[in-house]
């Protein structure tokens, strides 16, 4: 499937979003990639993988991006040479980037049962107490927002030492206001972040912006 679709969240911000529908030679045919790519590339094992990360580089032509304008840092993050920021998700058959003046981190995360059974890792016992009153459907959709804000935020902050648990509170949100807020606390230093989420299929997109 081409693009799957297109979110313009404010004047500067965009999200794209990618169904992995097409083959890996599918795909290919339609990249251009720089030398470091094309060996990040061979070296991944899943072909899903490769689909995936191909579909990124389809996301980012379709913002006017070139392969040889993106570039990561020793960590891993993406970085533009053009000053804007760009993070990017994938998971299964879903990739998403998102592209902003402002300092973004993105995720999607297929929502499953497993994520009740190692929420502990992730909240604390606070944010559990508040959450177990739910039915299960709607824990699990918490649940998964709740690391999806953790991984977006991790993503735009960058730092060795972070935990999700101890150092990333998510304001208690209801499901049905798309937005909330959190806060990072780590090395004498507090963050406050914008939250907002969507379901696609059966994944939830997390995006924040760090305030
Ligand atoms: C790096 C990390 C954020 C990736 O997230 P993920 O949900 O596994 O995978 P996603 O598909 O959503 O994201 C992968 C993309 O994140 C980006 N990324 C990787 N490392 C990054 C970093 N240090 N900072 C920002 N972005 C990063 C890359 O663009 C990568 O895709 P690409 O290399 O194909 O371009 C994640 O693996 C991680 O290390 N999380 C923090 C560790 C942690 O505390 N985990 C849970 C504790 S309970």
């Amino acid at each position: 499937m081409p693009l799957f679709k297109t979110i313009n969240v404010n004047p500067t911000t965009q999200i794209l979003i990618w169904k992995v529908t097409e083959s890996f030679d599918e795909l290919f045919q339609k990249v251009v990639l720089k030398e470091k790519t094309q060996l990040r590339l061979n070296g991944m094992k899943s072909e899903l993988h490769q689909r995936a990360f191909l579909s990124v580089r389809m996301l980012i032509q379709e913002a006017g991006i070139s392969d040889f304008d993106l570039h990561y840092d020793e960590f891993g993050k993406p970085y533009l040479d053009d000053g804007r920021y760009i993070s990017i998700t994938h998971s299964h058959n879903f990739a998403a980037v998102i592209v902003s003046e402002e300092t973004v981190g993105i995720d999607m995360e297929l929502q499953r049962e497993k994520i009740i059974r190692i929420a502990d890792k992730f909240v604390n016992e606070k944010e559990l107490k508040r959450l177990q009153s739910f039915d299960t459907l709607d824990y699990i959709k918490k649940l998964t927002v709740k690391w999806g804000a953790k991984e977006a935020i991790f993503k735009i902050r960058n730092e060795k030492g972070i935990s999700f648990k101890d150092h990333i509170q998510v304001a208690s949100f209801s499901l049905a206001e798309n937005k909330t807020h959190a806060c990072l606390f780590f090395d004498d230093l507090e963050k406050m972040f914008e939250v907002n989420y969507l379901e696609v299929e059966n994944f939830i997109l997390v995006y924040a912006f760090e305030k």
